[in-house]
């Protein structure tokens, strides 16, 4: 793996690299801490389904797109566009990318630093011989303060902009490849006692028993957002790690693994929790608490609770940090390539901005949460417009683009690298990206947008 930091133009030496650094950015707390609540506030297994199917037809389809503009480009995504696409308004697509990754990492802090704040909980065993009900009233005081969810959320933030600073990226990502896997691990065991609840059975159904008369068009909409949020799509996170991929890597191969990965890690966090959800008599549908209400009851309820509690709200934050520097990254490859700022100082000067923003997230959950906009917080609004609206619209540009503006000749060439390339299988990618991602993007987006119905 490169020795230098993210911005170089360097590639990755190995093809574990590769994964670890596009892995690392999907998995995360979109995967333990998102998904299982919005499945939970959308009914369950019929939101799963469509989801499943988001991230088959659209997500891998524009994954594969995205390393294959960064690749051929070497650039960020502004640059990528601007290099393929010169004096063509192509380039937008970065400032969309820009204003999502801004809204994204200002929420993703703060709910990075409940996580931060559970660990120290779990460390003072804080869970122990708690009911339910005041696991629940923990969690809801907690984020309802001014004070200490801030102070968790800033300390994330700087840690965020040291590693993009320092460009440590063979430290964050040498721990990611050995802390990633025994983040999986705990989750299996966590699996395992779930489901060996009493009442866990209630709990699985609901994952995987669709009901699809319960789907709305806000919950299709919300599971497409999801797609790209969970995979770090349509905001050019994963056109600037393509620029860092080697001609001898199969980017297809790539794309398919990394999507494999996050999708079965997000499965697994939703059978640890609904089964405990069911099993204790917590809402499903109680929102952005649901993971950290769930799990300490689970933590109680098994041998070496304590510790695997520790560990657990240890790696979720590890998680959320391989990914909030990607998101950083985003901001800042802007910052210093458009308006010629340097790295460090663009650095500051992103997280600062960000950071503040993210303190009106935290306070929306308690000072401020009679501000609301469409019944939205701040911090819900954040994630709705950039989750919901933005990705899916970067999502539909990039798959045009390589779609209609690219062209099979150009496609082939630069998958053929690393790659022997079936031709039938370039086929289905095209049709993917040229007719059912952005045909498919287009109508959730104004049906859930309730611009027409049917
Ligand atoms: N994929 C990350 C997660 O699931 O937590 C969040 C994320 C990272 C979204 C990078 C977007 C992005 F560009």
């Amino acid at each position: 793996m490169s020795k230098n930091s993210l911005s170089s133009r360097d590639v990755f030496t190995s093809r574990l690299g590769v994964i670890a650094a596009a892995a690392g950015s999907a998995v995360g707390l979109g995967n333990i801490w998102k998904f299982p609540y919005i499945t939970g506030v959308y009914g369950g297994a019929a939101f799963l389904f469509v989801y499943l199917g988001f991230i088959a037809l659209i997500g891998l389809p524009i994954m594969l797109s995205e390393f294959t503009i960064g690749r051929k480009s070497k650039s960020n995504a502004f640059g990528a566009f601007k290099k393929l696409a010169p004096g063509s308004p192509w380039k937008f697509v970065g400032m969309l990318g820009v204003a999502a990754a801004f809204m994204i990492l200002s929420f993703y802090g703060v709910v990075a630093g409940w996580s931060i704040d559970y660990i120290i909980k779990s460390v003072t065993d804080s869970f122990a011989s708690k009911s339910p009900d005041e696991l629940d009233s923990m969690f809801t005081q907690f984020i309802e303060q001014p004070g200490l969810p801030i102070v968790y959320q800033l300390s994330f933030m700087l840690m965020t902009m040291a590693i993009v600073i320092i460009g440590v990226k063979d430290g964050i990502e040498k721990y990611a490849k050995i802390l990633m896997p025994i983040l999986i691990l705990i989750i299996l065991v966590l699996d395992v006692r779930a489901i060996t609840l009493d009442g866990a059975k209630e709990g699985l159904n609901f994952l995987f028993h669709p009901d699809f008369s319960k789907l709305t068009g806000e919950g299709v909409l919300s599971a497409l957002g999801h797609a790209f949020f969970s995979l770090s799509l349509g905001m050019g996170t994963l056109i600037t790690y393509g620029s860092y991929i080697g001609n001898q890597n199969n980017l297809a191969k790539t794309a398919l693994q990394v999507t494999v990965a996050d999708t079965l890690i997000a499965i697994l966090a939703g059978v640890a929790i609904f089964p405990a959800v069911f099993a204790f008599g917590i809402e499903p549908s109680s929102g952005p608490g649901l993971v950290f209400i769930t799990l300490p009851n689970v933590f109680q309820q098994m041998p070496g609770g304590f510790f695997f509690s520790i560990l657990f709200f240890l790696l979720l934050t590890v998680a959320a940090l391989t990914s909030s520097i990607s998101i950083l990254e985003v901001v800042v490859a802007y910052f210093r390539e458009e308006l010629k700022i340097k790295r460090k100082l663009a650095t500051i000067l992103a997280t600062a901005m960000i950071a503040i923003v993210g303190v009106f997230c935290s306070l929306s959950m308690g000072l401020l949460k009679e501000n609301t906009l469409f019944g939205l917080n701040f911090f819900d609004l954040l994630d709705w417009i950039s989750a919901n609206m933005l990705l899916p619209l970067g999502g539909l540009f990039i798959s045009l683009f390589i779609g209609w503006y690219w062209g099979r000749e150009k496609i082939e060439e630069e998958l053929a690298k690393g790659a022997g390339v079936v031709s039938w299988l370039l086929s289905v990618f095209i049709f993917l990206v040229k007719f059912i991602a952005p045909g498919a993007i287009a109508i959730v987006f104004l049906h859930g947008l309730g611009v027409f119905n049917f």
